[in-house]
This record gives structure tokens, sequence and C-alpha cells, in this order.
């Protein structure tokens, strides 16, 4: 099942919450991306209700999905801001989230947005270096202020995921490691705007298994209690994002109590605030693609194609991960074909689905990509000259654009 109910068939025509899909398509064309704010605002709430026992702060990962009216939707309930670039920190600021609600990230911050963040007053810095710690400080000295901030650690804790998308592993690029931690703490000590307020993990994103984030949430406690010996008073404890979804229906969808229940205990009574990082876990199963059928054909193998106006410009992740996409025809019939799901795109991984059995729907018809809402939209490109779809938002009957189709002369804009 997936973790959010929030598109269902209502009289054989496939749904977002009161809404039929065919009247969107019909008001805002496709390929379309439909959100819906229940799901959203459903799966925070499902993620507050399994840590209220901890004193805790849930920062939305917005590289999940950054459209100003999502970021707004989960803000509204009091969810703060994880943000990874200057790009992300003016869209967390644009949508109007306080910037004391604010954690940025990132591995290779420039100067340039070191300074964005402090002049904004961002809550916490998340530094992953050494040479990174100097840079903040030059920049803090240059702007006469002190920068909060936490170290990422590397806990060297192999999750099983995508290999692309495992981060807490010695091997890969992210995160402060074990041996380097006493030069990081005299570091503290010697540079005057530098204040280490917090410590930082993220192990890596899709991770089912709860004990990856027991052993990496120890090796975070053991680095809490040489800091705390050193003197250094630590509010914030970050465990970093990763909490997994349902892609496929047919599995059932994430309880997240079963990592609340092994988080909870070893981090309550630590003196510190934790801090959680969901992307995926909130933004994942709040959004299809709306897609239409331009053509379909079969070969002389008798394999059958549907060919979409949707491809791996709107959706990469298929052709990057090798990720399941439920495909629902928006209009049910009797009988399925085996096909596969394919783009417009001259990429033979542009595909939605393989081999995979679909309701036998004809051309012009529609199609729903979904658990689109994770790194869908803001891994879209203008590969191809592809335009970037439209974006709705759905709430009960209410049906907001969030953003414009691109036209042609933006795709040209900035060129000279
Ligand atoms: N915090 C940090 C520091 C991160 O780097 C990430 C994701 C998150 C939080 C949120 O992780 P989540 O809760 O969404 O798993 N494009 C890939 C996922 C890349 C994740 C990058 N970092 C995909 O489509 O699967």
């Amino acid at each position: 099942m997936l973790d959010s109910h929030f598109f269902s068939y209502t009289d054989g025509t496939l749904c977002c919450e009161s809404v039929m899909l065919n009247e969107l398509a019909a008001q805002f064309g496709t390929p379309l991306f439909v959100t819906s704010r229940q799901s959203l605002l459903a799966q925070y709430l499902a993620f507050e209700a399994a840590f209220t026992a901890l004193p805790h702060f849930t920062c939305y990962s917005v590289k999940a999905n950054y459209n100003l009216a999502v970021i707004r939707a989960l803000a509204d309930e009091g969810c703060g801001c994880d943000v990874n670039s200057g790009g992300e920190l003016y869209r967390a600021l644009t949508a109007g989230v306080a910037p004391e609600k604010i954690i940025m990230a990132g591995i290779g911050k420039s100067e340039a947005e070191i300074e964005y963040a402090l002049t904004s007053g961002v809550l916490l810095l998340k530094a992953e270096s050494v040479s990174e710690l100097k840079a903040i400080d030059r920049v803090a000295s240059r702007l006469g202020v002190v920068a909060s901030v936490a170290i990422r650690i590397n806990p060297n804790v192999t999750a099983e995921t995508h290999p692309y998308i495992t981060t807490g592993d010695s091997k890969e690029k992210f995160g402060i490691d074990e041996a380097e931690l006493g030069e990081v703490f005299s570091l503290f000590r010697e540079l005057p705007n530098l204040s280490l307020q917090g410590l930082d993990m993220h192990i890596g994103s899709q991770i089912f298994d709860p004990e990856y984030y027991v052993a990496a949430t120890q090796k975070l406690l053991d680095v809490l209690e040489s800091a705390r010996h050193l003197g250094f008073d630590i509010k914030w404890f970050d465990v970093g994002g990763g909490f997994p979804v349902t892609y496929d229906p047919q599995k059932p969808a994430t309880d997240i109590t079963r990592f609340a229940e092994k988080l909870i205990p070893m981090i309550e009574g630590k003196g510190v605030t934790a801090i959680f990082e969901p992307g995926r876990f909130l933004a994942a199963n709040a959004s299809l693609i709306l897609t239409r059928i331009l053509y379909r054909k079969r070969n002389h193998t008798g394999k059958e194609f549907f060919i979409v106006d949707a491809g791996m410009t709107e959706l990469i992740r298929p052709a990057l991960y090798h990720s399941h996409h439920e495909v629902l025809a928006v209009t049910r019939h009797d009988r399925s074909i085996v096909a596969d799901v394919v783009g417009p795109v001259c990429e033979s991984s542009d595909f939605f689905a393989r081999q995979r059995s679909i309701d036998d729907a004809a051309e012009g018809e529609l199609l729903a990509v979904l658990s689109s809402g994770a790194y869908g939209a803001v891994m879209s490109s203008n590969y191809n000259g592809r335009l970037r779809p439209a974006e709705v938002m759905v709430d009960g009957r209410k049906v907001t654009l969030i953003r414009r189709r691109e036209s042609y002369a933006q795709l040209v804009q900035n060129e000279v």
C-alpha cells in the first residue's frame, strides 16, 4: 500500500482528493505534476506523532520538492527547512520560512552562500570539513558575527540502499572523518567566530532498516560525549533524513514508529534537541505526474509501448536508480496488457516502466506516474528542449496552480 491514500479511483476515474484527474488535464494540460496538500500534511503529522515523546525539530529537506507551495504547506504546520544551497535558502525565505527555522547543509558551500546564510540569520550551518570551517570563520569575522555551526560527522555506516544514495560510508565524500575530530575541536577553540552548537549526520536515503540509524546514532552519541568532555555546549543532535517510503503498492506502507521506537530511547535524556530532515517521507507519495498517451505501438516481437508526453526530463529516477513507479490509467479498463511506458526523449533510458501490466488505454487517454513528489520536479531538466511542466496543488476540491508551464521564450531567455 502506498503511504498516502489521497489518489484513488471513484467510479472508475482516478482522483486526487476530491478532484478527477481528467478534469485537471483538461484545464492545465499535460504533463502535469499534481500534488495533494492533504497527503503532505498527513505524512508530516504521522512523523510528528511518532517522535512526539522526544524534544525535536523537524526540518523538511526541501531538495525533495522545493516548490514554494509545498514548503509553505509544511511550514504552516510548524515544520522547519533543511536547505542545501543559496538557491534553496532563497526558496525557503521566499516561501516565508523564518530564518531561525532554517538549517543549511552542503558539502561545497561557496563563501557567497555562507555569507547569504549568515546575513539571513539561519539557525545552523552544517560544516563538512576543516577547510569549510575556516571559510565560515573568515566570512563570519568579515561580517562581525559568530556563526552557529553543527559539524556533520561521517559515522562510517553503510546503509543498505541504492549505492548512489548512501552517504554515511567513509568512502563517500560526506561528513567529517572520526580521525579529524581532534583538529576540528581545536579549531573551535582557536577561531573566535565559530560556535559549536550541534552534531549532525545523514547516512543516506530510502533506508528501510532502523538498525542503520541505531548504529550511526550511537557513533554520534560517542562524539557528543567527547565534545561535552571538552566543554562544548551541544544543543542540537541532527540525525538527518533518509526515512523510507513505499513505491510499490503491493508492499506495506512505511511505519515510521519503527524508527521512533529505536531512536527515542537513545536520544532522550541526553540534554539535546533532536533534528530530523525528512524529504522523501513527506513529499514522495504526495504527487503524481499526469501524462497523456501520444502513441501506442507494437513491434515485430509483439512488444507493446505506450509513448507518453512526460519523460525522464520530468522524472529521472527510473533512469538513474532503476526505481519503481506505479503507472495507472486514469480511466479504468477491464483489460490490461504488458507494455513499456516510455517518454519522448531520445534516450533508451527514458522510461517509466518496463514490461508492466497496464490497463489497455487508448491513444489520447491519460496515465498517472505515482510517487513522483520527491526528486521529481526538482530534478527535471530542459534536455531535448523540453519545457518544464506545470504543477498544481489539490486541497479537497480546491485546485491551485503552483507553477506555470514553461514557455519556449523561457528556454532561451538567458542566452545572448
Ligand atoms: N538531509 C541531507 C543532508 C540530505 O542530503 C538529504 C538527501 C536529506 C536530508 C533528505 O533525504 P530523504 O529524507 O529525502 O531521503 N535523488 C535521490 C535522493 C537523493 C537524496 C539526497 N540527500 C532519489 O531520487 O532517490
